[in-house]
């Protein structure tokens, strides 16, 4: 199936695009799909793609976008799938195993969060340093592809320590606030319990969210280079004392993102 899926595209890319092998991918979260909207030389919406679903969360369009952003190609997934749309996990990380077929080295992961570090705020950015695992569940059970990585790949640096060098000082360069930790995902879709977050913040994270680990753990299996950025959109669950909602999350992610599409584009052209 996947060569099946990599066929189709590279067919529509030659057809449109000629030679184009995208050496970026980018995964883009709630709120944040907008940088697609902005570079878009070609857009396959996912019900056309072979092998892909259908992403059902509003604030995410769906289709996988091809541009070229400073100079660089891109391959940017507009919408992604999540676990708790009830895809299996082997639907959730397909697209990643797919930019791995189509070239990519470098695959920058996106996502809105919630704070569970007190001093983060929302519309913050924080560069995702390391995860937390806490899905419950991993995306590489199942027989292993011994051409794209190995059985058991070391995680001891998904996010590749260059490339969080780099984007701090982006930021730093671009006068852009930026955060630096650690992403814990849970499956949602409930947002967490006080009770929840406490004890995530007690694990070591900073972020909490409901995407981002399968696709990161894919993509350093696969050997991959990975950037990872949170959009924090709101306090966690018990960080204040806000209920959450969805639309509040969206709303926090349209006040970053324009700052989110300044230092991603910077990012790109230093890579
Ligand atoms: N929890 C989980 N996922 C999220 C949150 C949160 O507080 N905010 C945005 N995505």
């Amino acid at each position: 199936m996947l060569q099946k899926t990599v066929d189709f595209i590279n067919k529509k890319i030659k057809g449109e695009l000629g030679d184009f092998v995208p050496e970026i991918g980018i995964v883009l979260g709630s709120g944040l799909g907008e940088l697609a909207d902005e570079f878009c030389s070609l857009a396959i919406p996912y019900t056309e793609i072979p092998g892909f679903e259908a992403s059902t969360v509003s604030g995410h369009k769906g289709r996988l976008v091809f541009a070229q952003i400073n100079g660089k190609n891109v391959v940017m997934m507009q919408g992604r799938f999540h676990f708790y749309e009830g895809h299996p996990m082997q639907k959730v990380v397909y697209p990643v195993k797919v930019m791995k077929k189509l070239g990519v080295k470098t695959l920058i992961v996106t996502n809105a969060a919630g704070g569970v570090n007190p001093s983060f705020n929302p519309s913050d950015l924080m560069v995702i340093t390391d995860h937390i695992n806490f899905m419950g569940t991993n995306p590489l059970i199942g027989e292993n592809d011994d051409s794209m990585g190995e059985r058991f790949p070391d995680l001891s640096s998904v996010y590749t320590p260059e490339l969080v060098d780099l984007t701090k000082r982006t930021a730093d360069k671009l006068g852009i606030d930026l955060q630096e930790g650690v992403y814990i995902a849970f499956t949602g879709p409930s947002y967490e319990t006080p009770a929840e977050i406490r004890m995530a913040g007690t694990l070591g994270a900073d972020a909490v969210g409901m995407s981002t680990v399968p696709e990161a753990i894919v993509a350093a299996w696969a050997k991959m280079n990975v950037i990872g950025i949170s959009c924090i959109c709101n306090s966690a669950a018990g960080v204040s004392a806000a209920p959450l909602s969805h639309s509040d999350v969206i709303h926090a992610a349209g006040i970053a993102k324009d700052r989110f599409k300044v230092l991603v584009k910077e990012v790109i052209k230093g890579l």
